[in-house]
Order: structure tokens, then C-alpha cells, then sequence
């Protein structure tokens, strides 16, 4: 038997960080929405009692270092199971991007895998389960627009984000999450208005989502890597509605309600990097 799960990537209409926690982490309220690029991940039985992955990236480790592996082996460990399994990722989103294109191949393991395997674990065991991987794997599970909050395990569906198209462009550099929430001060942070943006969405109101996206974490990449905000300046220049980082970066996203104008930053920018995507947004 053969499945096919499709991940999609996220970007983050707002990112705010309220607190450090005890725990370490950080407590977070975001607006997440899926766009259209999307990884493909193939699963298929294997006779023999083992994790098999492979992928046309090289940029993915397929051993226990893959979030997907680690998906796979706690199923196996949770529910006591022998049987084996070949996972093919083929890559699409950018890695280590602010995309949660790692996040996203891991929840779409644990629900290929509840499928191969005739689990039956409803969507909200899956997060639950996807929670002990990494922070974004909840919302992943379940995709679509949400209101994210605590450390990110926390989800309210929100209806789909005004629909829009999107130029996502990635820098070069791989940016390290941890060590961006590790460089935040709470004395210089700029807190994006998350009610806003809500409301913007709940309201399909595109020109107040335009005004009010933002994110935390930007000033603290921008710092470390200034090519974020001259990506941001030249979409703004080449005529886009918003631009922003995603998550903590570095890829940063523009938002254009006409498709000529988001061709045009498309074009200016692909001169500019190597990475660089036109999608639109997801119902
Ligand atoms: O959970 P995950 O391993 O994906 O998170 C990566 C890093 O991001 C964590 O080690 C932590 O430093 C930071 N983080 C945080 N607060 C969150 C989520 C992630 O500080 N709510």
C-alpha cells in the first residue's frame, strides 16, 4: 500500500512573543496561514522492521536528525509497532526558512503514517503527538488559517486569510530559530497589534491585514542579516501591498492583490535571489 500526504508551508501573519517561560520557551501568539508550495511525502510498507527515508534534497539528513524520522519512530514506540516503512520526501519549501517546512513533512507523517498503519488517532492526538517534535508541528497537523498561541500548541481556526498572491523570497543563510528567540530583549521588542490582524481576517478586510502584519522576531534577524530588510524595501519598491519575515526567518514574503504586480516583484527579485516563489494564498 501506497499514500501520499501533501505539506504545505506556512507563513505568519503576526508572530508576538509575550514572555520567556520557565520551561524556556517563549509564549507566543501568532496567525498562521498555509500557502500554495507545498513538499510531497510518500509512504509505503516495508517488510522489514525499519525507517527508510529518502529524498531529493541535500540538504536533509534522513536519519533520527529528520523530523520526519522522528515522527515515524514515535508512532512506532507510542503504539508498540513492528511494522516498517520507506518515506520519500520530495522537497519544495525552502530549509530552514521560517516557513515550517521541517514542521510541516513531520505532521504529515504522523497523518500518512495514521493512515498507513490504520491507526485511527483523530487530528488533535496527532498534534498532541506532534507537539513532543517541535512547536509548530500542532498547527501543522491541522493547517488552514489559525490563531496560535502558548508555545504553540494552542489552536483557534480562524476562517481562510483574505485571499491574496504571495512572493516568497529566501536569503542565502539558514537562520537557527532558537538562536533568534535567544537574541530577543523584551526591552526593545516591537509588539505587532495580533488583535488587528485577527480581525482583519475574520473580517476578510485585505487593506487592514496589509496595515497590520508583523512579527517580533523581525528587528532581531534583521539585525544579524540587513539583506531582510533591503528584500522587504526593494517588494515595497516593486509595488507590493505588505512585506514581512516569516517566523524567524529569513524568508520574507510580499503581499499583492493583483497578479501583475506580484509577477513584477517576482521578476525584480529573482535577479536579486536565488530562491523566490509565486503562490497564492490557500482556502
Ligand atoms: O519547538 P522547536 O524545537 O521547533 O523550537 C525551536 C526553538 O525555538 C526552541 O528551542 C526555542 O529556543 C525556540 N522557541 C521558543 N518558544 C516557542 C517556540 C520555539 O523559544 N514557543
Amino acid at each position: 500500500m501506497e499514500i501520499i500526504e501533501k505539506a504545505p508551508a506556512k507563513i505568519n501573519l503576526g508572530l508576538d512573543a509575550l514572555y520567556k517561560r520557565k520551561d524556556g520557551y517563549h509564549e507566543l501568539e501568532m496567525i498562521m496561514a498555509s500557502v500554495d508550495l507545498a513538499d510531497r511525502l510518500l509512504f509505503e510498507e516495508l517488510s522489514e522492521n525499519k525507517i527508510v527515508i529518502e529524498t531529493d534534497s541535500s540538504f536533509l539528513p534522513v536519519d533520527r536528525r529528520n523530523h520526519v524520522y522522528q515522527a515515524a519512530e514515535l508512532l512506532k514506540k507510542t503504539f508498540d509497532l513492528t511494522q516498517g516503512v520507506r518515506i520519500t520526501i520530495e522537497k519544495r519549501i525552502p530549509v530552514a526558512a521560517g516557513l515550517a517546512g521541517g514542521s510541516s513533512d513531520c505532521a504529515a507523517t504522523l497523518r500518512g503514517l495514521n493512515r498507513l498503519w490504520n491507526l485511527d488517532l483523530s487530528l488533535e492526538k496527532l498534534a498532541e503527538l506532534g507537539s513532543q517534535i517541535g512547536s509548530d508541528v500542532p498547527y501543522c497537523i491541522h493547517g488552514g488559517t489559525a490563531f496560535v498561541t502558548g508555545r504553540g500548541e494552542k489552536i483557534e481556526f480562524l476562517p481562510s486569510m483574505p485571499q491574496c498572491w504571495v512572493v516568497l523570497v529566501k536569503p542565502r543563510m539558514s537562520v537557527s530559530t532558537s538562536s533568534i528567540f535567544g537574541s530577543l530583549s523584551f526591552n526593545s521588542i516591537q509588539h505587532p497589534d495580533i488583535a488587528g490582524i485577527r480581525q482583519a481576517v475574520e473580517t476578510d478586510d485585505y487593506q487592514l491585514m496589509t496595515e497590520k502584519i508583523g512579527n517580533a522576531l523581525e528587528g532581531v534577524t534583521i539585525k544579524r542579516y540587513p539583506v531582510i530588510q533591503q528584500i522587504k524595501d526593494r517588494m515595497i519598491n516593486y509595488g507590493a501591498d505588505a512585506a514581512l519575515m516569516s517566523g524567524s526567518g529569513p524568508t520574507v514574503f510580499a503581499l499583492c492583490e493583483k497578479k501583475t504586480r506580484a509577477q513584477r516583484i517576482y521578476n525584480g527579485l529573482k535577479g536579486f535571489c536565488d530562491e523566490v516563489y509565486l503562490v497564492r494564498t490557500l482556502k
